[in-house]
């Protein structure tokens, strides 16, 4: 039985392994993008970066998809970051959500894109395109992401001006976040558009090959001894994005090998 609704079935059975979250918060950006915000568990512990899987409790076997956390792993609440899709077996109920409302989340978080899987360096770039960017949400609000860096780039392309919202929003809430409020300076958000005329247009992996990004944040092309790389978005921009680092000697790591740059797909689709 699956019902049109991101209600809960009544005194739906919550599986073993699994915790039932309250939606605190939900707020839409456009008819593709939304936030929302749930109660976190005292029991839950992840690293920043990590995702974890989110269902919903309105089928007898729910669907779980894979979800990055964009809240920091200090955050009393967890924040998700979400497209939605129209036939999506998960977003076509998930967008209907409201505050009240129970979400499903498999208890065990798990992911590349923690600091743990890289190796020192001065310059920290997180590319990302779309809901990419909510890994990254969660890092840029931990500490310790500016204690490991001297700088960190945010690079986020959108089709069209109103995805880059979620983004804009979080950036400017950092200035006076009291914990990372005074680090948060050395974090540059580098936004572009491919749909609709913006300052700067363009893929970022166009940018990269044009050395258009380098110029216009003033800081010299990518080099393994310095600069250090985050990936987050759809396959083919993994593809093209780490096909660009391999091309300035970066390696990829894991959590049990560190090296210059890690990858996670922005899996929901
Ligand atoms: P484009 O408009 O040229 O397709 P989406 O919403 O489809 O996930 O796309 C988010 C952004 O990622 C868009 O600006 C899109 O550009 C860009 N993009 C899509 N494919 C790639 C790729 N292979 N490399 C870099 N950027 C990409």
């Amino acid at each position: 039985m699956t019902l049109d609704t991101a209600r809960t079935i009544p005194d739906f059975p919550v599986p073993t392994g699994v915790f039932a979250l309250t939606v605190t918060e939900v707020t839409h950006y456009t008819d593709r993008l939304f936030k929302f915000r749930v109660t976190r568990p005292a029991s839950f512990r992840f690293r920043s970066g990590e995702f974890v899987m989110i269902g919903l409790p309105n089928d007898e076997k729910p669907v779980f998809r894979a979800y990055s956390i964009a809240s920091p792993s200090w955050d009393e609440e967890l924040e998700f970051y979400s497209i939605k899709v129209p036939d999506g077996p998960l977003t076509e109920h998930l967008q209907k959500i409201q505050v009240g409302d129970t979400v499903l989340m498999r208890k065990k978080p798990t992911g590349t894109l923690v600091n743990d899987a890289l190796l020192p360096g001065k310059r920290l770039w997180m590319f990302s395109t779309g809901t990419g960017i909510a890994p990254f949400a969660s890092l840029i609000r931990d500490p310790e992401t500016y204690e490991k860096f001297d700088e960190i780039i945010l690079t986020h392309t959108c089709r069209e001006v109103a995805e880059l919202q979620y983004g804009e929003d979080l950036v400017a809430t950092l200035k006076d976040d009291p914990l990372v409020g005074e680090i948060a300076q050395n974090l540059r958000h580098y936004c572009t558009l491919t749909r609709e005329n913006y300052p700067v247009r363009g893929r970022i992996t166009d940018l990269i090959a044009s050395c258009q990004v380098f110029e216009d944040l003033n800081v010299p092309p990518i080099n393994p001894e310095s600069d250090r790389g985050m990936i987050c978005g759809s396959m083919a921009m993994l593809k093209d994005t780490r096909s660009a680092l391999d091309g300035f000697g970066l390696t990829e790591g894991a959590n049990n090998k560190p090296a210059t740059y890690v990858v996670e797909r922005a899996f929901v689709d």
